[in-house]
């Protein structure tokens, strides 16, 4: 949700922050701006509605920007149509907000979140003679701060303070003031924001890949802490203002991670890294051949005193809590609840003290996943995240944090962050089954063997690329898919279906093939296509079976089952097969053939796979 880009030193701000907000554009791109300063002259601001490139034309790729000192926008609007007027930054003064150039404010600053009591605090505002161009929270904080600033005549980080105890709701800010040349002010509440420092120059982001071209060293602002950001160096501050020291982390992460390095789209480059992801997830939690929780945190005496496991999520991780429930409770034979974080945190919620709260975010800072760990960890359950990003706000919060190794995602429409969500609940599933005696060391080895070989098998599925790629163009333009399955090739059908959707925007479903026939088999007419999921062999005469009850109601039939179950052919009209491996495990293959179907589907219909419509990688408001 919105990108913020900020940057003072020694080199031209402009170019900079262009580079910057193209790496965050996943997060927001209906309209973009920029704020620079050159010295002490007042901040030159442009922006421009429609993707980035606009912006980048517009500025001549930054050069028309005099400035070493700057701040930077990428919007996904909440408040306001996507508009030039509403477009950040927004400023201090009683000016035209869609006019660009040199403003005269006290005060101009860029924001990602919500602030839920803006109109209440627009109308104490407006009583004191302050005039609104936009229909935006943001302009209202801007002038909150200008108003403190003004009245009680303090320096930013009072003002800033004073207005971080007035708003509500979640927030990240960077602010330039007029008096203060070369200086960006930052603060936040619940929403990402990281600032970074080499030599003279000094960086901040609303997420890593925008600055890892630049450093990696770099300081994880907390909750309601302010940043005073000067050339090369930051000092941090309380709500009391004062001065408090924060620690430097080192981000592993390959610049050359963050780049598409060839590929046309970083989905496709993010679907051909998931053997490296898997693998590198698996690394991480082995230890000469065994299952090793020990960085989490989680010992065994904790795991063995665990009654019950409820996982919330949204999107595509909340499909790996689906797909988890089935195998936990298989392997490890502990009930396990999956939930929505969106309703989870607003429920309520019995809970016994020996309950594993797992929230699994890619992010981690999903703003209902967020909220959903906060409420189990006030009700005193133990939690354990499942995160990508390094000292995101929801891994620093959990109790335990099991790291998954994906990289930078980029694409809006997850791929190689899931399917290393899988693998940590793989891990987790064989290693508290081997604990608690559900399985024996033979077992256990085995399990183990067979998660090795994922990657590997992925990389095949790869390799077969071309049988799919040509079905989805085929099937780029069907009114509706349904998605089947049963059991794990359920949870298998909710990660397909969303994919189609999301990236192709081609109506989609997926539905637990017993359940068709309670009410949606009566959308199947002729040439629907069906994609059935079939890797669950106990399972597979159902689902057959479902699936000949749509294609005698006229529905085009795809099947997605492993090499071997060629009876199959008997029902589909078109089949993909994925290797074998385990029953428990079959998600880390049978997904990959659906993003390849969702990607290849998008592109056919010639559009912006990595950025789909409304849609933002990280959702960081409500
Ligand atoms: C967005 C993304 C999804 C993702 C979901 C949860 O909707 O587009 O791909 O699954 O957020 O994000 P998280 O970062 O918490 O995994």
């Amino acid at each position: 949700m919105c990108g913020i880009v900020g940057y003072t030193g020694t080199s031209q701000a402009a170019p900079i922050l262009l580079d910057g907000l193209a790496r965050l554009e996943y997060r927001g791109y209906d309209s973009a701006g920029l704020a620079i300063r050159d010295g002490s002259e007042l901040a030159q601001v442009v922006k421009s509605t429609g993707k980035l490139r606009s912006l980048i034309e517009k500025t001549d790729s930054g050069r028309s920007l005099a400035g070493t000192c700057g701040i930077g926008h990428t919007r996904w609007a909440t408040h306001g149509e996507p508009s030039q007027t509403n477009a950040h930054p927004h400023v201090s003064g009683n000016c035209t907000g869609s006019a660009c150039g040199q403003v005269e404010s006290e005060v101009v600053g860029v924001h990602n979140g919500i602030i839920e009591n803006y109109l209440e605090l627009r109308d104490k505002l407006s009583r004191h003679g302050y005039q609104f161009y936009s229909e935006t929270d943001t302009e209202v904080v801007v002038k909150l701060i200008d108003y403190y600033y003004r009245k009680y005549k303090i320096g930013p980080v009072d003002a800033i303070n004073r207005t971080l105890v007035r708003v509500r709701g979640t927030y990240a800010l960077a602010l330039m003031f007029r008096d203060h040349p070369g200086e960006i002010y930052a603060a936040r509440k619940d929403a990402p924001m990281i600032i970074g420092v080499s030599g003279e120059n000094s960086y901040l982001a609303s997420d890593v890949p925008a600055i890892l071209n630049y450093t990696r060293s770099v300081y994880y602002i907390g909750n309601l802490q302010i940043a005073r950001v000067l050339p090369g160096e930051v000092h941090f501050y309380d709500l009391n203002g004062d001065e408090v020291q924060l620690e430097r982390t080192e981000i592993t992460w390959d610049a050359k991670a963050a780049e598409k390095n060839g590929f046309e789209h970083f989905m496709i480059k993010e679907i051909y890294e998931q053997p490296a992801a898997v693998r590198d997830t698996l690394a991480s939690l082995l230890c000469d051949g065994k299952i090793s929780l020990a960085d989490t945190g989680l010992d065994d005496t904790t795991l063995r005193s665990v009654s019950s496991i409820r996982i919330v999520a949204c999107g595509s991780a909340w499909h790996v809590g689906m797909a988890a429930q089935y195998i936990l409770e298989d392997l490890a034979q502990i009930p396990v609840r999956v939930e929505l974080a969106s309703e989870y945190r607003y429920r309520k919620v019995l809970s016994d003290d020996r309950e594993l709260l797992i929230v699994i975010s890619q992010s981690g800072e999903t703003a209902d996943s967020l909220a959903a760990l906060r409420k189990g960890k006030d009700m005193g359950i133990r939690t354990l995240a499942i995160v990508n990003v390094v000292g995101s706000t929801i891994a620093r919060e959990a109790d335990h944090v099991l790291y998954t190794h994906a990289g930078p995602e980029i694409a809006v429409a997850t791929t190689k962050a899931y399917s290393s969500q899988l693998i940590a609940i793989y891990c987790l599933a064989v290693e508290t089954a081997f604990m608690l005696g559900r399985i024996d060391e033979e077992a256990y080895e085995y399990y183990i063997q067979e998660l090795t070989s994922l990657p590997d098998k992925i990389t095949r599925i790869l390799e077969e690329k071309e049988r799919i790629q040509w079905f989805a163009s085929k099937y780029s333009n069907a009114r509706d898919i349904f998605f089947i399955g049963r059991g794990l090739d359920y949870a298998i059908s909710l990660e397909g279906s969303l994919k189609a959707k999301e990236i192709s925007y081609v109506h989609s479903e997926a539905y637990a093939a017993g359940e068709l026939k309670h009410g949606t088999i009566s959308l199947i007419e002729d040439n629907i296509l069906v994609i059935g999921v079939l890797t669950q062999k106990d399972l597979f005469e159902k689902t057959v079976s479902n699936m000949a009850e749509c294609k005698a109601r006229g529905a085009y039939l795809m099947a997605l089952t492993s090499y071997g179950n060629y009876s199959v052919e008997d029902s589909a009209d078109f089949t993909v097969y994925v290797p074998k491996a385990d029953p428990h495990f079959m998600a880390s293959l049978a997904v990959v053939p659906l993003q390849l179907f969702g990607y290849y589907s998008g592109v056919a219909r010639g559009l912006d796979v990595d950025k789909p419509r409304n849609l933002a990688k990280s959702v960081t408001v409500e």
